[in-house]
């Protein structure tokens, strides 16, 4: 790969170049007027490492990422955490409930009644899923790696504190195109289309701002860390190794069976699993057995989702839920 931005190319055309880079340098604690200044200049001003940003950049622009060794030469680890943390505190302070704020606008509840309560609702378990999932690497993975930095090596590896990880990245991708998906076939009637319109551009872009962000992690922070793991180890530090498996994508387009829209129709209804299984004379694990082939096949998650999904398909009846 033949990097698309240098340090002595004027910043501004790092700016108009591509709207992203907006976000982009607001993160690296950057403003804009900086006139004709360089890349290097302007970020020496704002006291950034410009080889990190310039990697970030350049990561951001091609499209295949498929170099992250060649920019993880030049990384500073610490500027890349103060990125990510800075993009941590964008999501979950600024653009989450930004959209919060526009879908509430966008839908009207009056007329929505029910379904429209569980969009919102949907939408804001997944919002707390984001939050839990960059709460958990500010306070877990970013520690992990300060603590290598200072030349120790703890007894887990990278790889294990990742894949512990229980909102990894894949969930937060495949929930948040499940909430597209929701709006656009059982947003209510009665909703303000051009409002909709917007709030749904708004989601498709913190989406691919989102992808972004955990394309990043897994490839250059992942290379970066992985790195600086195995010059530490090299120093002569023993440690445990201990590797659990990341849990495997999958997806379907698999029709329900007759037992499991019953059992969608229950948890629709507020029933718990052990009172599903009651009420269908079934063990507690074969309910549970069924709702995981039931998101499989729906790729809906939540409860949220599958009583929108039953209500939508007349599993159920909105009085009942
Ligand atoms: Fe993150
Ligand atoms: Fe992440």
């Amino acid at each position: 790969m033949t990097e698309k931005y240098h340090r002595n190319d004027p910043m501004s055309d790092v700016i108009s170049d591509d709207y992203r880079m907006l976000q982009l340098i607001n993160r690296f604690g950057i403003t804009l007027g900086f006139g004709d200044h360089s890349v290097a200049d302007t970020c020496s001003a704002a006291g950034v490492d410009t080889a990190t940003f310039l990697a970030v950049v350049n990561y951001v622009k091609d499209e295949t990422h498929s170099r992250p060794d060649a920019l993880a030469d030049v990384v500073s680890l610490p500027a890349l955490m103060q990125y990510l943390k800075n993009s941590h505190s964008y999501f979950v302070d600024y653009r989450l409930p930004h959209i919060r704020r526009q879908l509430i606008e966008a839908i009207d509840y009056s007329a929505g009644g029910r379904i429209a309560f569980l969009i919102l609702r949907f939408y804001d378990e997944w919002a707390a899923e984001v939050a839990r999932h960059m709460e958990y690497e500010n306070t877990s993975v970013h520690p992990y790696v300060e603590r290598l930095l200072h030349g120790v090596l703890p007894a887990e590896t990278f790889e294990s504190i990742v894949c512990r990880h229980e909102d990894s990245h894949s969930s937060i991708e495949k929930s948040i195109a499940e909430l597209k998906s929701i709006i656009i076939k059982y947003s209510p009637t009665g909703t303000n289309a051009q409002h909709l319109s917007d709030v749904l551009m708004e989601i498709y872009m913190a989406e691919e701002d989102l992808l972004l962000h955990c394309r990043l992690e897994d490839t250059l922070f992942a290379e970066c860390v992985r790195r600086l793991e195995r010059e530490v180890r090299q120093r002569g530090t023993t440690a445990d190794i201990g590797n659990n498996e990341c849990p495997a994508d999958y997806s379907s387009n698999e029709e329900l069976s007759e037992r499991e829209k019953e059992i969608v129709a229950e948890v629709a209804r507020g029933l718990s699993n052990k009172a599903i299984a009651e009420a269908l004379f079934i063990s507690v694990n074969t309910v549970m057995t069924h709702r995981r082939n039931i998101s499989r096949k729906l790729s809906i998650h939540s409860t949220a989702g599958l009583t929108i999904y039953a209500i939508a398909n007349g599993l159920v009846s909105l009085e009942e839920v």
